[in-house]
């Protein structure tokens, strides 16, 4: 497998002090792709002996999709509930803005097939995310779409779902959908984000990162990442290989994963960053992924994803449960 180039922590009980300092409620103390604080770097820099201790590769995640999209209503609390309780360590979800510039969980630019908005707003149509206020978005049912079952489930904000995933200790891969719709999103997260100095801190080398931030809108992301400087951001969809190199503000590549191959991978990972594929919910296409070489992949069905790295890691053949299995008790073998 290729590495990405880590980062050289020399003292890592001195980083942790100066991780919980309060200067780092202002982002601009922060440094880039590395997440660790600019105090740190100087130290190493400065250092007369070389550091002694290489940062851990950090481990292969299964991230839970928006939520736990295949076993609870996409982008709702309730999804990322389910996502911890399938042991999922990081969740995705996407973000746009209301009327009334509130960040909203929610992946389609309309409100209809995710809710009952057309029946509470009839007269709406066609019912675009930044038509209505938060308030309005507030009475819809994100639930009984999905399944009975969840009836009732609202829609959140990124507040509610960020308070949520710090009081479950899970991270965060943050898609900010369609910006070009919502001028001034960037700064919106950026803000929101460092009201609570939790997301702006790094999680300890080898653990998953907290928090990335990612979008299909490149150029978004490049602004994103100017507004918050230490936090990772990645890219969505597949950059040319021979344009990998121009984004080295970025610490990720997320293509789909039908669009990748073992050179791909490689070449994301030469270049210094990190490539997660999304969205694979069959365990023959997780198994494929991870003997690229992946850092991880983007599931609906985290408990699948988590076996099939554990199995991965193991350097096992024998079956892995389908995403459909976690409920028929159905596997499928793993094609090696
Ligand atoms: O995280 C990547 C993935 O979510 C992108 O696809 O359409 O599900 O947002 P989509
Ligand atoms: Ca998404």
């Amino acid at each position: 497998m290729h590495h990405r180039i880590g980062f050289v922590v020399g003292a890592v009980t001195f980083s942790m002090s100066v991780l919980v300092s309060p200067a780092l409620a202002d982002p601009s103390t922060l440094v880039r792709n590395d997440h660790e604080p600019i105090e740190v770097r100087r130290v190493h820099q400065n250092a007369a002996t070389p550091p002694q201790q290489t940062a851990p590769t950090r481990p292969l995640i299964a991230v839970s999709h928006r939520g736990a999209a295949g076993t609870a209503p996409e982008n709702t609390l309730a999804a990322i509930d389910e996502g911890h309780r399938l042991g999922a360590e990081t969740v995705e979800i996407d973000v746009q803005l209301t009327s009334d510039e509130e960040i909203v969980v929610m992946h389609d630019t309309t409100l209809e097939r995710t809710t009952d908005v057309a029946e509470v707003f009839p007269d709406r149509a066609p019912y675009d995310v930044g038509d209505f206020t938060m308030e309005e978005i507030g009475r819809l049912d994100a639930g009984s779409s999905f399944d009975d079952e969840f009836a009732g489930e609202p829609v959140p904000t990124l507040r509610e779902a960020l308070d949520r995933l710090e009081e479950l200790d899970m991270n965060l891969l943050l898609e900010v959908k369609e910006p070009s719709l919502y001028p001034g999103i960037e700064h919106q997260v950026s803000v929101e984000l460092a009201r609570s100095p939790h997301w702006l801190m790094p999680n300890a080398p080898g653990e998953p990162h907290r928090l990335v931030i990612q979008s299909f809108d490149w150029e978004s992301t490049e602004h994103s990442k100017s507004l918050l400087p230490s936090v990772p951001h990645g890219l969505l969809g597949l950059v040319p290989k021979d344009e990998i190199a121009d984004h080295d503000w970025a610490h990720m590549i997320n293509p789909n994963h039908t669009s990748i191959d073992a050179d791909y991978v490689a070449a994301v990972q030469d270049a210094g960053l990190e490539i997660m594929p999304y969205t694979i919910n069959e365990a023959d296409g997780m198994r494929r992924v991870l003997e690229m070489g992946v850092d991880g992949f983007i599931t609906d069905f985290p408990e699948t994803g988590r076996r099939a790295i554990d199995e991965f890691l193991e350097g096992r053949t024998d079956p892995v449960s389908d995403p459909g299995s976690e409920e028929s008790g159905e596997s499928v073998e793993l094609v090696s």
